[in-house]
């Protein structure tokens, strides 16, 4: 077992964030269900899953706002909630719909956000506020009273709060609900920042190129359970690949992919045929089918991406626009 009084020691080995059979339950719905999750140190870990999968309930779990039914958590090694104390103030954190005074002014907010910090010198607040805001875009508003913000406008002032102190991990509920697609942009683009700047993050999202497009690690959510997780890389490559061909000469097609030990299904365009997960060679299959005098139309590889990984995964279709 690690040591959590030796972080020096142990903070490269250790995850950012470890739960153990982490589970909530609200009445007999198990939201949270046996999650044990596994986020490294230094990675953009996207946590993603459809509305009500149990995201922002694993999120509260971790951060001590609410508390779990059953399981362990570790924060940046340390056991939560139990030194919450000790750990909170390394990690920042944007959870659904952040609370702003309406009447205050973004910077007032922060401001007082920070105030409330007992870590945050005093001396450079004022600094500290304005680099906030600067660093999620709301220099030019930070004067405009919280209420008159948009939604996307409050979501970046939320990350703001976040990013006031210097943070190993960053944990962001759907950071980019509510932002257009420049606001999201900006947002991905700040969280890379951040990364490179060596800070763990653990950014939520119900939306898969999201993910896909900003992460270094992957875990699925569905219904309370954790699908899986890993490497983007590793996430997609589990995937199932199939080979759809478009051909009139359907039955012959068939024939020549079952020669070939490929079991296809005749659609209305074609055939299409799952790959073995090791197959590279479509060439092949497309030379045999044309040594075999099936006019091949089209013929294309899909899968292997987070999608098709998910649907496999699942069985069900995900919302990829939101
Ligand atoms: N405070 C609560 N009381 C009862 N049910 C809740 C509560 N919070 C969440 N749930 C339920 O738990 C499930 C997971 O919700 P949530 O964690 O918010 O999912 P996500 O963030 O992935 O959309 C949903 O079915 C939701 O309705
Ligand atoms: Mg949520």
């Amino acid at each position: 077992m690690p040591d959590s009084t030796a972080p020096k020691s142990s903070a490269s080995t250790e995850a950012a964030i470890e739960t153990t059979a982490l589970t909530k339950t609200f009445g007999r719905q198990r939201a949270v269900d046996g999650v044990d999750l596994r986020v490294p140190r230094g990675s953009v870990f996207g946590f993603l899953g459809p509305n009500g999968s149990g995201k922002t309930s694993t999120i509260r779990m971790l951060l001590g706002l609410t508390q779990a039914t059953s399981g362990d958590i570790r924060l940046l090694g340390a056991p939560m909630p139990g030194d919450l104390r000790r750990v909170l103030p390394r990690v920042g954190a944007l959870v659904e719909g952040p609370a702003f005074a309406p009447f205050l002014s973004g910077r007032a907010n922060l401001h007082r956000l920070d105030t409330a910090d007992r870590d945050a010198p005093s001396a450079s607040r004022r600094d500290r506020v304005d680099a906030a805001l600067d660093r999620v875009g709301l220099g030019h508003a930070a004067d405009k009273k919280a209420h008159a913000y948009s939604l996307g406008m409050k979501q970046r002032l939320g990350i703001a709060g976040a990013l006031l102190m210097p943070r190993e991990l960053l944990i962001l509920d759907e950071p980019s609900n509510g932002l257009d697609p420049q606001g999201t942009r900006e947002v991905r683009s700040l969280i890379g920042s951040l990364a490179d700047d060596g800070t763990t993050v653990f950014v939520s999202s119900h939306l898969l190129s999201e993910i896909e497009q900003m992460c270094s690690h992957v875990a699925v959510m569905s219904a309370g359970r954790l699908l899986t997780q890993g490497t983007l890389d590793e996430v997609r490559r589990h995937g199932v690949q199939r080979i759809v061909v478009t051909t009139p000469d359907g039955a012959e097609a068939a024939a020549v992919l079952a020669g070939l030990g490929l079991e296809a299904a005749t659609t209305p365009a074609g055939v299409s045929a799952e790959l073995p997960v090791d197959d590279t060679e479509p060439e092949r299959i497309t030379a045999a089918l044309v040594a075999a005098g099936v006019r091949v139309r089209g013929l294309q590889v899909t899968g292997a991406t987070l999608e098709d990984r998910f649907v496999d995964l699942t069985g069900e279709g995900f919302d990829v626009a939101g």
